[in-house]
């Protein structure tokens, strides 16, 4: 089949290759997978549409997983699946890792959860105050959207404001204020320096006027809004790693701007690294060398358990201290329980400067490959550290409006036909390493890639 070239913007025939065969490719995955598809139509009978939790629906539907170990999930069918997403990056030492199983396994005869603090959430907190730059405070809580919808708390109780301005593309979990501009369609975001709120969801009826959206990456925009519109704000929600955006850091000239404006106006600056704490020891502020005023974190700090968390400055944060008049309630019958207290700290103690400098080495080398296999083609190959993605767009991608020229549908079906031959990304495309992926596990998704992106 001859390869189409590149075009600008991506709607030539390279795509209709794939397309074309959207019937042989589900045929094949319906074949190697009739007991998670008899699941998947059990779970439709309690779970709306058969699933919980939207980022795991993929067409026709989802392998249901029995049992994981290392880089390897099996799936109901006994599929063995090599993971290159490990629940959604949260698994930096991969699948049962035996440091974090035996920590798991020694608390659990001594209890899972008290009503009452422990010195294991204790360990943690100081592990992870010591590691990021901002932190000289946290608190804990039960997943990412939480600590996201707390730092948002804790910003407008120290600046006495409302208006957050978050990042057009930008994901940022579940609560309300956070889901507008997620991934509109074109058609709904307004003009592309100046977009406009579009929820992302029903139900955000009466939320709206509560947050401004400006483009990323764009220092320009954004110091003129801020400017303009700087008495009204609360906080800059800036999210370090633009997961929507392929897995891209941000331009530097951003986020200093970011800085500058928060310092000059008194703003609280948050970054939020559910995902981008995974790109190097001290995270994503460390990478980049700008330090924000509060940090949001999950995923890699629980260990495999649910996990969130809101760090910062003292100054801010502090203000949940029980002797503060007018002061800020945190509260959650999971915070802090043992069990991410012991999963986490096993975790985090293992990822060292070392294990970083081995994921993210790999991580390069993925996205080399990758870019090799994609050269001449309208796909983009972009990540950081141990994160990659491809995109199915000829365009550069610097700000959500790139990215959302891509064919999606295109990206879908690759992602079937990898899974078909064992491997398994986000529906989108999105990958990561683990400190347990090999370079052979690496090579064999390459080359599985290379045939999907050749058809
Ligand atoms: C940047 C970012 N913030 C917040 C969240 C929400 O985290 P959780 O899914 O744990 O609620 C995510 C989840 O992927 C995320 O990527």
């Amino acid at each position: 089949m001859p390869i189409a070239l590149k075009n600008e913007t991506g709607t030539n025939d390279y795509y209709g290759a794939l397309k074309s065969r959207v019937a042989q490719i589900e045929t094949r995955y319906r074949s190697l997978t009739p007991r998670s598809q008899a699941l998947f139509e059990r779970a439709g009978h309690v779970f709306p549409g058969g699933f919980t939790r939207d980022a795991i629906l993929r067409a026709p539907y989802a392998p249901f997983v029995m049992k994981a170990q290392g880089t390897t999930m099996t799936d109901a069918d006994g599929r063995r699946i090599t993971d290159m997403w490990f629940n959604a990056t949260s698994l930096p030492l991969g699948h049962a890792h035996p440091k974090v199983v035996a920590a798991a396994l020694g608390q659990v005869p001594l209890g899972t959860a008290y009503f009452a603090p422990t010195e294991h959430e204790l360990a943690l907190g100081e592990l992870i105050v010591q590691r990021v730059p901002c932190a000289e405070r946290i608190r804990f809580a039960n997943s990412g959207s939480e600590a996201v919808m707390m730092a948002l708390r804790f910003a407008r109780a120290h600046r006495e404001r409302s208006l957050i301005v978050k990042f057009e593309g930008s994901y940022h979990g579940s609560y309300d204020d956070v889901s507008w501009s997620v991934s509109p369609t074109l058609g709904r975001g307004g003009p592309e320096l100046a977009p406009v709120p579009a929820a992302d969801t029903a139900g955000l009826a009466g939320t709206d006027g509560r947050v401004a959206i400006l483009p990323y990456n764009n220092p320009d925009v954004l110091r003129e809004y801020v400017t303009r519109n700087h008495d009204a704000i609360a906080t800059l929600l800036v999210e370090p790693m633009a997961n929507r955006m392929g897995l891209i850091l941000p331009d530097l000239a951003f986020v200093q701007e970011a800085r500058e404006l928060c310092d000059r106006y008194g703003i609280v600056l948050i970054f939020d690294e559910v995902i981008a704490f995974r790109v190097g020891y001290h995270g994503a502020q460390g990478e980049l060398g700008v330090n924000p005023d509060l940090v949001t974190l999950g995923k890699i700090i629980g260990g495999g358990f649910p996990v969130g968390a809101v760090a910062g400055k003292a100054a801010i944060l502090d203000a949940s201290n029980p002797d503060r008049p007018g002061r800020v309630a945190h509260a959650g019958t999971f915070n802090g329980n043992p069990m991410v207290g012991v999963a986490g700290l096993a975790t985090m103690v293992e990822l060292t400067p070392e294990v970083f400098a081995q994921i993210n080495g790999l991580g390069e080398h993925t996205r080399q490959k990758l870019q090799t296999i994609c050269k001449g083609l309208p796909l983009q190959v972009t990540g950081a550290g141990s994160l990659f993605k491809i995109t199915a767009t000829g365009r550069t991608i610097r700000n959500y409006r790139d990215a959302a020229q891509a064919d999606k549908k295109w990206e879908q079906l690759a992602s079937l036909a990898l899974l078909n031959e064992g491997f398994m990304l986000t529906p989108t495309l999105a990958g990561c390493i683990s400190a347990v992926t090999t370079r052979a596990e690496v090579d064999s998704f390459l080359a599985a890639f290379g045939s999907v992106a050749k058809i």
